[in-house]
Formats: structure tokens, sequence, C-alpha cells
């Protein structure tokens, strides 16, 4: 492993396979028991999951990553300049490609020391590390396996500290989980820290839908995929291609909603969890809300945990924005 043979290279493996095995036992059996029955989206992300997400990143219907960048390529320096930030926390930080956009602007500010990327699958965190330390030779990386909702008590990293919480993830969690995570997040940082946030934005379902509806079926992949993982995890007897994807525009509540319908009647055997679920034709799997936010929203919320709004930028085509938010 290239990483481990640089002296300023580490990496913290907070969520071991043992614990998120057991996390993802304990989820699949309340989810599935449930009615509508749910599967939360960190589950995708397994080897083959996050792969299929990068694939996502390049589609011509999936924009929030392209408009992300753009925002990041205008403003990184401002960014830089904003909080003379000397470590860059990422969360979730997949494989840390829009990173390098705020990493350079920081070295090129002249404050950068030390990156501290997190993310759940250590796979891809390993990927992001190599090419990182490789890129940056002088940059202290700390790496960290781990559940941006669960493992952020200990943030490593020297003050002042810029936590990116990039893609737009925020909106898999509802307003109540969003409450606490950037609760914790503004509990584990000191006044004058920084949280830069990813936000897509509300828009034409248009637009919106085949976004996350892909003409060439990438991302019905992702979304089946989490039925791969229980059958491989589980020793669930899922017939994935039993399933369709599906998403649609929750107009209430301003979120796209992930679901797998069951084409025909099924019943699905869970050896590990001792259940055997039942599935009508029809019956719908969720996986995943994308919530997608408005500028009052952002703000509001994120005032309600102690960061005040410092920047709001967007794309040229007004479809997605970055907040800058100061703890205070
Ligand atoms: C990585 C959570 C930001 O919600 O847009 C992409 C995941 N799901 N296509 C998103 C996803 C379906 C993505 N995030």
């Amino acid at each position: 492993m290239p990483e481990t043979a640089r002296r300023d290279v580490t990496v913290d493996v907070l969520l071991t396979p043992d614990h998120a095995a057991r996390a993802l036992r304990a989820d699949a059996a309340s989810g599935l028991r449930a009615s509508p029955k749910w599967l939360a989206p960190k589950w995708f992300y397994d080897t083959r999951g996050s792969e299929l997400f990068e694939e996502i990143t390049r589609l011509p219907e999936y924009y929030p990553t392209r408009a992300e960048r753009e925002i990041l390529h205008t403003r990184s320096a401002d960014i830089a300049a904003q909080t003379s930030a000397h470590t860059l926390v990422e969360l979730g930080s997949g494989s840390s490609e829009k990173t390098r956009l705020l990493l350079d602007a920081l070295h090129d500010h002249g404050t950068l020391r030390q990156f501290v990327p997190l993310d759940v699958s250590e796979s891809a965190l390993r990927d992001a590390i190599s090419a990182i330390a490789e890129d940056y030779p002088e940059l202290t990386v700390h790496g960290v396996v781990g559940d941006f909702t669960a493992h952020l008590d200990d943030l490593p990293g020297e003050a002042p500290r810029l936590v990116a919480f990039l893609g737009g993830t925020i909106g898999n969690l509802i307003p109540a989980e969003r409450a606490v995570f950037y609760r914790s997040i503004r509990d584990v940082l000191e006044p004058g820290e920084y949280l830069l946030l990813g936000t897509d934005l509300v828009k034409s379902p248009d637009v919106l839908v085949p976004a996350y509806d892909d003409a060439a079926g990438v991302t019905a992949e992702f979304n089946r995929n989490v039925l791969r993982v229980l059958n491989r995890e589980l020793g669930a007897d899922f017939d994935v291609d039993a399933f369709t994807h599906v998403a649609v525009w929750n107009a209430e509540q301003e979120w796209i909603e992930m679901r797998l319908r069951a084409m025909r009647e099924m019943r699905v055997r869970i050896p590990e969890l001792d259940l055997v679920a039942t599935f009508a034709k029809g019956e719908e799997l969720g996986t995943e809300v994308s919530a997608k936010f408005r500028r009052e929203v952002v703000e509001t919320e994120l005032a309600a945990a102690g960061f005040a709004l410092q920047s709001w930028w967007t794309d040229s085509g007004d479809r997605f924005a970055l907040s800058l938010a100061r703890a205070h």
C-alpha cells in the first residue's frame, strides 16, 4: 500500500467491517419489517456501489457534480482567502476529485497543512488518499473510515479547519436528521472555523427526475446494487432483476425519492435476520431521499445550529449552491 510508505499518511478505521455488518443487520431488520419498507442510502456504497456512483457523476443527466465543480472552480480562491484554513476536512469524500480545487486554492493561499477525508467506503477512501498523497507530497493526510452521522466527535486536524460536505449529500438526510447533523458538526468546531456545504437546488422535475432516472440505466443499477449488498452480507436471496428502479419528485417535501418496485409477488429469505420478507406485486422498497434546497432553508437551518452564512454561491445555471458558513 503506497500511502503507508509515507510517514505523514494515516488511516483510522472507526467503522470496522464488523461494526458496519452489525449496523446493516439492524437497519435491514427494522427497515424490511416496516411499512413501507425502507433501507438507508449509505448501504449503496460497497466497492461496486461507489464505482457506480462515480459513473453517475459522468452521466449527461446528472448535473450536480458538474455544477458544483463549476462553483468550486470559480470560488476556491475566495474560500481560501475567507477561511485561511490549515486543515481541510472532507465528509463523505468519495473520490476526493473536487477536493483538489480546494486543496490547490488553500495551498496557493499558503495556509494548507492537513487533509482529513472521511468516508464509509474504505476502498474509496484508500484509493482517494493514494492519489492525493502522491500529488501533494507536503500534505499531512489523516483519513478516517467512518460514518459522518456517527464519527464526528474526534475530528482530527489543526485549527482553523474547513469542513467540506459536498455533492449535495446533505439531501440524503430528512430535516430532523439534518438538525442533529449540523449541530454535531458545530459541536466539534471552535468559533471561527468553517463549514462548506453543497446543496442541490429546487428546480423543475423535468430536470430533476432524469438526473435520478438516466437513459443508460446506471442509476437503476446503482439502486439495485443495494439488494446485491443484502444478498452478499446477509445471505439474502433477492432476485435483483425482479425489481425496477423508481425515481419520483415529492413536490410537498421537495425531495427526490428513489425506490425499488417488486415486479411480482415475492418471498425473500434473509437467513442472517431470521426473516422472510414478503413483497406484494408492485410493492416498493424506499432506498433514498435526495432533498433539494432553497437559500432560506439552508440559512435558517445553519443559523439554528450556530453557523452564520457568510457566502452563498450558485453555478451559472442556478442549479446548485455552495454555502460557506462560519461557526460562532
Ligand atoms: C451522493 C447523495 C449526493 O443524492 O444525488 C445519485 C446520490 N443517488 N443518484 C444524490 C445519488 C442517485 C447522490 N448523493
